[in-house]
């Protein structure tokens, strides 16, 4: 891997709000100092030890390396061969197609919604690449409040590491072709409209979906009618991996939508279908006659919304009486959900927070403790027009105190872990565990007011100035990976981000999880 890719990586983190401070090691020195802590002399040190850790890695080979040739978990080399696998040159090429091995075959999907349901979709994403086969193109997150910005994948998620742990080949959009280089090609290519099929539309996110900015363009093509998974909720995904599999059927199907002009539009009640034209009553976006089906390109395969693919329910954005529990955990999450962790630099952050907020030293010393995630914000207005009271969230971590002693005094057996890890025993009871808690109100709230009464540690990132020092998307992440480190974890009903910090607590720490009743 030469230079010049990471050059160009860095011109994309920059533009996504990576942190400056890297670059300038003394910007976050003299804000540790101005901190008011006692602490500020440990952390000062520590911090500046890591910045010359980082900066040395970024002066040396750019941003890219940050987040992979570290060589933690011994993941960096096989990394690095699969990409000289799975990609036709060293650097990002003017169009995707130039970029694809010959002997190799692709898919990439579109996204939307929040980085959670992001996240979410491309699980789905990735678990249809191990099935089907194909390496994976995986488009960059979108964060949606501020300003859209891009972030590559793989400064999100520890790709190395993931690959260690799967063999799933992936990598980054970007190391198929630059966003926003100048030179970069046109190219169209036609997507499997999963999103038509489940909501009646296509999936037309044109900034989430990350795919414009490379001067990638997408047309669609209908899917056939899927089987719905439990709760007859999303498409089924082993139905549409089937037909994904299958190119006698993809090709039969061609056909059909091309005799019969699918997909249609409604009739409206009233209306005389027989009078109904099916070559001007086409979905928007939809051309079965002159355009291109997804079957002409047998190298590069498109999908628009695998968030609506799985084995479960995905979290509605209004309710449906469908608890968290029976759809939170499907086949994408355990062979590739679970796997997915934040890059190195996240984790050592977190450290450095959960260090500073207990008193300690080491990272070692950090106590033991019980997670929980306050989700407010929009959730007001859906939801029953009530927030979870905070009441409820109490509850809850007795709850959960109570689960994780039964643990300890009952531990699973390796078969009933299924993989996870056994709780760990400290030398404090669950009883006495410390909670740590985020949300998503602003420091000074009524909420954060109470939070202190109840003598919950809440994670400030206005006091650790957070988005200053490391960018816009340090604070979820750093939420996400402090969440994750919970031997307990209490979320939130209805939120995705309250589903994955949950999931991660049960996979990673062999912890429980219990969400607060909203009511
Ligand atoms: C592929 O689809 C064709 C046509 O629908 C069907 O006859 C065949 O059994 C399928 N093949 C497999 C392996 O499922």
């Amino acid at each position: 891997m030469s230079t010049a890719r990471y050059a160009a990586l860095d011109a994309i983190s920059a533009a996504a709000g990576r942190p400056s401070s890297h670059s300038s090691p003394l910007a976050l020195a003299r804000a540790y100092l101005a901190s008011s802590s006692r602490r500020t002399f440990c952390c000062l040190v520590a911090g500046l030890a890591l910045l010359l850790v980082v900066g040395l890695l970024h002066s040396h080979a750019g941003v890219a390396d940050l987040a992979w040739p570290q060589g933690r978990y011994g993941a960096a080399r096989a990394f690095r061969d699969m990409l000289r696998r799975q990609l036709r040159e060293q650097e990002p090429q003017k169009a995707l197609s130039r970029q694809l091995a010959d002997d190799k075959e692709y898919i990439t999907g579109m996204l939307f919604g929040g980085q959670s349901n992001q996240l979410l979709a491309l699980l789905n994403l990735l678990y249809l690449g191990k099935e089907l086969g194909r390496t994976v193109i995986l488009p960059p997150f979108t964060a949606m409040h501020f300003k859209g910005q891009h972030r590559p994948f793989h400064l999100v998620y520890d790709l190395p590491r993931f690959y260690a742990e799967t063999a799933i080949p992936a990598a980054p959009f970007s190391f198929f072709k630059t966003p926003g280089a100048p030179d970069n090609e046109k190219e169209h290519v036609t997507c499997w409209s999963l999103m038509e099929k489940y909501t009646g539309a296509v999936n037309n996110h044109q900034v989430e979906t990350g795919f414009n900015e490379h001067e990638v363009y997408t047309d669609f093509w209908a899917v056939p009618a899927f089987p719905r998974s439990t709760e007859n909720a999303v498409l089924d995904v082993d139905a549409v991996i089937a037909f994904l599999r299958n190119r006698t059927e993809q090709l039969d199907w061609i056909e059909t939508t091309r005799r019969d002009l699918l997909p249609q539009r409604g009739i409206a009640k009233g209306v005389d279908p027989a009078s109904v034209v099916p070559e001007e009553n086409l979905k928007p976006f939809f051309d079965p006659l002159h355009g291109v089906p997804p079957t002409d390109d047998e190298q590069l395969m498109c999908v628009d919304a695998t968030f609506y693919v799985g084995n479960s329910v995905p979290p509605p954005p209004y309710p449906q009486r469908v608890p968290l529990d029976p759809w939170r955990v499907g086949k994408a999450w355990k062979k590739v959900g679970q796997h997915l962790h934040w890059i190195p630099e996240v984790q050592d952050f977190a450290d450095d927070y959960l260090k500073r907020i207990f008193g300690v030293n080491r990272a070692a010393d950090i106590p033991p403790y019980i997670s929980v995630h306050v989700r407010r914000g929009d959730f007001k207005n859906f939801h029953g027009n009530t927030f979870t009271p905070l009441q409820n969230y109490v509850d809850a971590v007795n709850a959960i105190r109570i689960k994780l002693q039964n643990r300890l005094d009952h531990p699973l057996s390796a078969e009933e872990r299924e993989g996870k890890p056994a709780l760990r025993r400290f030398d404090i009871p669950p009883s006495q565990y410390r909670v740590v808690a985020t949300t998503d109100e602003e420091p000074g709230s009524e909420l954060w007011g109470e939070l202190d009464k109840l003598g919950w540690k809440v994670i400030n990132h206005v006091e650790f100035r957070t988005q200053e020092l490391l960018g816009e998307w340090y604070p979820s992440m750093l939420d996400g990976e402090i969440l994750s480190r919970g031997q307990g974890f209490v979320g939130t009903q209805w939120s995705t981000f309250s589903m994955l910090s949950g999931n991660r607590v049960e996979y990673w720490q062999g912890g429980v999880q219990v969400v607060a009743d909203p009511k």
